[in-house]
């Protein structure tokens, strides 16, 4: 599964929210008494459904079962009542047998007496109702010409299989599915398989193959009018097609291009063959989809932005993360469907691996798009973020209840998890790692896993590399502990002594302790970064000691950051590496290296290890640097820095003057008449550039964006897909015109095009008009203003990364909160993002006082949500109460009392924009 979402905020290190932890908990697993062999699932849908009629269906699910406990006189297995109504059970058949379904949706079934058979089957018939909430087996409806159409599909994992039918809906119980489904002749039915259809009088019947040995959460089934397009190609040898809603037909060619290539590419990597288990691949857009992607065996499923595509239309980044999703969804195809997490407790063996093949199985098909530094940017440092708070989960970590189940599909599982395994490619090298990873399919396959079946199989390989170390050994702490190592590295002479210890926004009450690869250039090396491989190891509770080339004038750790950790120098040493980083070529320092550099002093200054002058002193090189990951680094370092201090207080307004000067060279390298979209770095880096350039004020960005915008409205002709957001966006955040904002709304309202909706969606919150922030937040609860669903939440988190929408976004919360709860149909994911927004205490006391007022009976999973925001604001607020002072200084700000400087700031605010309007 794949859960990022298109608008991504600054990620600031804040988790959901653990789900609530009930004083007595109630038991959501089941005994490992009876397994089931083989289901053969039949089910009958209503003609009614697909006029938008009825939402139900009925259903018989016959299950094999193996019985492991004799003894055992009851048979455990799921099933959700709220959804699934279950008519009778029969034994073998012919015994009728009663049952009960309690509120953790196990579904008991009495046997009466023990038995002595080896097996049994059960026949469970049932009715069940369509969820409308994108999980389970969801009804949704689109439009085309003007009419409604209806579909049913499904999303199961990971804990909604159960609300489909009768199930054992847990990863490790595995086995085969042999599907029926009876549907209206209008529409198709699609499955894990291949299907055959037969007509009847009124009606059709769709049958399925059976499916490999795989977990209930994979099964996949959607009904509905879609056309499928099959890709002509002979890198594969099995059919691959790409179904959507018929309107978009034109563009699911590069998902028809890709996916073939990807599948190839994961076939020659694997040494497994796709069709060795499956014979046939369908990929497929839904307009309404709860999740980014989803991996079902066989039948993969999309939002439509993440598989359609338009060579007019598309961005370059939309590009990308079409294939880049691909690639992850059909690296679980190996990874999650092929070799399964034993349970979710351990979900980053599936989510990492997806994560990490994202971008190097698509790297090999795209190699100019640099995936592989991409994923330093993208991966490491958002798993940085995150691991470094106290609430910070292990990636393996206790979960028990569904909801906790969902909250584990976090960055830790997918970020840290791929971060850990591209660490462990460096540790061994990447035809070891990969003939390691042949080997653990292989000894997997069809099975469940676990960490250990892992490092053995890699460890199988590779024991010379690691002296006295095994994988297993190695990896325990990484995977079992929460966070990361921040290496301290102290020379003397030619001595260097380096020391570890949890890098943790408080303290580490654990002291946490890894076996950390230990690889580094020194100024005299020839090939400078080039050797990955660990050259020794700091191993727990010990220092390293080694010594250095005496006239080396600099050392660096960990070469292209190839391990998962932050790297902190004596005062000296730095000052070197400050030194040789101004020099001509950055003295031969690797560009991974410098993106590393400035992701760590941004880190270590916000952490008080180093001062914000000495950081700011070190990013100096950024003023020559034009590296997209340098860059990326620094953006996002001064754009925490903005969201803590806010854009309009004196210290925000220094901080946006300081990064103006900085980034004049890259600015001027990307201008908006030099485009160049074949070449995809350049593009990544000019979008960066441009936005960040407009978002702190270059005049001449903001007069371009502006010109862009006027010209798009008098000749109605879009600015290139690569700009477009800036022009919109600036568009409206920089214009005294109101009716911009209109016009882009009813842009949004006649494109049918989902990558432009997205597009648009993010930049009409770029106004700084409260009335119109308002009215945007008023669409995103209103079914008939043309927002999806799935796109509310979008709309809100966009809202309050304006920093005007900020109050805007609490306000409407606040008033709004019972109809959110129904058209955003999640009201607990909102809550973490708007507070890490917060600025001060009497946002954090409005908060408390909401908290207060709601029904802690029907509120309960909010509330805890909205505690454990509340707890990183307050943490927030504080921090900028602890480092506003450092910074002034820096600033050469005058330091007034607190109340004054809130003046300040608003006025020196309402000048800023009054200035604005004038300028324009
Ligand atoms: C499922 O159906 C097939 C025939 O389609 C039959 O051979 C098999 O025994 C059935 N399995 C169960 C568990 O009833
Ligand atoms: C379950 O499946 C096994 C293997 O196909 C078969 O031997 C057994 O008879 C089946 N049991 C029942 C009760 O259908
Ligand atoms: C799908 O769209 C194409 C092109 O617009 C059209 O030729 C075809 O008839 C449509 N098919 C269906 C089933 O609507
Ligand atoms: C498979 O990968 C190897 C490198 O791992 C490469 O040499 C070979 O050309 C690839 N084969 C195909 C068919 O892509
Ligand atoms: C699955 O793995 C377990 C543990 O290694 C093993 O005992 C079991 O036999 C395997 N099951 C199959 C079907 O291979
Ligand atoms: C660095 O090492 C020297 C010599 O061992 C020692 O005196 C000094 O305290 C160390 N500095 C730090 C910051 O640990
Ligand atoms: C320290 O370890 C305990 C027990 O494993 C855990 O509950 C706690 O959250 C850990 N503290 C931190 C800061 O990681
Ligand atoms: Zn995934």
């Amino acid at each position: 599964m794949i859960y990022k979402h298109l608008i991504l905020l600054l990620s600031s290190g804040v988790l959901l929210a653990p789900a609530d932890t009930a004083s007595e908990t109630p038991n959501y697993r089941l005994p490992k008494t009876h397994l089931p062999n083989e289901y053969n699932l039949t089910l009958k849908l209503n003609s009614g459904t697909f006029k938008g009629k009825s939402k139900t269906f009925t259903g018989t699910v016959i299950i094999n079962i193996t019985v492991l406990d004799k003894s055992s006189k009851e048979i455990k297995l799921h099933a959700d009542s709220t959804y699934i109504t279950v008519n009778s059970v029969k034994l073998n058949g012919v015994t009728e047998l009663s049952h009960t379904i309690d509120v953790t949706s196990i579904l008991t079934i009495d046997l009466g007496t023990e038995t002595t058979k080896d097996s049994l089957s059960l026949t469970i018939k049932f009715k069940g109702i369509h969820r409308e909430d994108m999980n389970g087996f969801y009804l949704s409806n689109y439009q085309e010409k003007n009419t409604a159409k209806y579909l049913v599909t499904t999303q199961f994992q990971p804990t909604h299989a159960r609300s489909a039918f009768p199930c054992f809906d847990e990863p490790e119980f595995k086995a085969t599915f042999q599907v029926k489904i009876e549907h209206p002749k209008s529409v198709t039915a699609l499955s894990n398989t291949k299907g055959t259809t037969t007509n009847e009088w009124f009606s059709s019947t769709t049958t399925f193959e059976k499916t490999p040995i795989m977990s209930t959460y994979l099964l996949a089934f959607i009904v509905s009018e879609f056309t499928c397009t099959e890709s002509k190609t002979d890198a594969i040898s099995f059919p691959h097609s790409v179904c959507s809603r018929n309107e978009t037909i034109e563009m699911r060619q590069l998902a028809l291009m890709d996916g073939p290539l990807i599948l190839a590419e994961l076939n020659n990597y694997t040494g497994i063959l796709y069709e060795t288990h499956m014979h046939k691949m369908h990929q497929l857009a839904i307009p309404d989809f709860s999740a980014g992607a989803m991996e079902n065996w066989g039948l993969v499923t999309y939002r439509e932005i993440y598989l359609l595509w338009s060579e007019k239309e598309s961005t370059n980044i939309n590009k990308q993360q079409i294939s880049t999703v691909i690639a992850h969804e059909l690296a679980h195809q190996w990874f999650g469907n092929l070799v399964t997490t034993r349970w979710w407790d351990t979900t980053f063996l599936n989510e990492g691996f997806a994560t990490y093949f994202e971008y190097f199985i698509t790297h090999k098909i795209h190699p100019d798009w640099e995936l592989d530094k991409q994923f330093i940017i993208d991966e490491y440092h958002s798993a940085f973020e995150a691991d470094c708070v106290i609430s910070a989960g292990a990636l393996k970590s206790n979960v028990s209840s569904p909801s906790e189940v969902s909250a584990i599909f976090n960055t830790i599982s997918y970020s840290k998890g791929g971060s850990i395994l591209r660490m462990v490619e460096h540790i061994l090298g990447s035809s070891v790692f990969q003939s390691g990873l042949q080997a653990y399919l292989k000894e997997r396959s069809l099975n469940y896993t676990e960490p250990k079946f892992l490092w053995e199989s890699l460890n199988a390989v590779s024991q010379s590399l690691l002296n006295d170390l095994d994988l297993n050994t190695v990896m325990k702490n990484w995977v079992e502990n929460p966070g990361y190592p921040l290496v301290t590295v102290n020379v003397t002479g030619n001595k260097v002594e380096l020391t570890q210890k949890r890098f943790l926004i408080g303290n580490d009450p654990n002291k946490t302790n890894w076996h950390i690869p230990i690889s580094y250039t020194q100024s005299t090396d020839k090939n400078k970064f080039a050797n990955t491989f660990p050259q020794t190891w700091l191993k727990p509770n010990e220092s390293l000691k080694f010594a250095v080339n005496e006239s080396s004038e600099w050392i660096i750790l960990n070469n292209q950051h190839a391990g998962y950790f932050r790297v902190n120098y004596d005062d000296v040493s730095w000052e070197k590496i400050r030194l040789a980083l101004k020099k001509d070529d950055f003295d031969g320092i690797h560009e991974l290296n410098r993106a590393q550099i400035a992701n760590d002093v941004f880190g270590l200054a916000k952490t008080g290890y180093i001062s914000y002058g000495k950081a700011f002193a070190i990013l100096e090189f950024l003023e020559t640097d034009v590296s997209y990951y340098s860059w990326s680094s620094a953006v996002s370092g001064f754009n925490y820095l903005l969201k803590r201090l806010g854009t309009g207080s004196t210290l925000g307004q220094s901080i946006q003057a300081h990064s103006r000067k900085l980034i004049t060279k890259l600015y001027e390298s990307v201008p908006f008449s030099k485009l160049n979209n074949t070449d995809h770095i350049y593009t990544a880096k000019q979008v960066m550039a441009l936005s960040y350039a407009c978002q702190i004020g270059i005049e001449s960005c903001k007069t371009a964006a502006l010109g862009e915008f006027d010209k798009y409205k008098t000749t109605k002709i879009r600015p290139d897909p690569n700009l477009r957001k800036i022009a919109y966006c600036n568009g409206l955040r920089y214009s005294k015109d109101k009716s911009n904002w209109e016009y882009l709304w009813d842009s949004y309202k006649s494109t049918d095009d989902a990558s432009e909706k997205m597009t648009i969606l993010s930049a009409l919150s770029c106004t700084t008009d409260k009335e119109l922030l308002n009215k945007y937040l008023e669409f995103s609860i209103d079914s008939s203003s043309g927002i999806r669903s799935q796109d509310s939440l979008s709309v809100f988190s966009a809202v309050y990364s304006n920093f005007d929408g900020v109050e805007v976004a609490f306000n409407f919360l606040k008033n709004n909160y019972v109809q959110i709860k129904t058209s955003y149909k999640s009201l607990n994911a909102l809550v973490a993002g708007l507070a890490d927004t917060f600025t001060t205490n009497g946002q954090i006391n409005e908060l408390k006082e909401f908290i207060k007022s709601l029904d802690t009976q029907e509120y309960s999973g909010f509330i805890t949500a909205a505690k454990g925001a509340l707890k990183s604001a307050e943490s927030n607020v504080e921090w900028v109460e602890k480092y506003k002072k450092e910074l002034n200084e820096y600033y050469g700000i005058p330091q007034p009392g607190s109340s004054c400087i809130l003046m300040i700031s608003v006025n020196v605010f309402v000048i800023s924009l009054i200035g604005l309007l004038f300028l324009i």
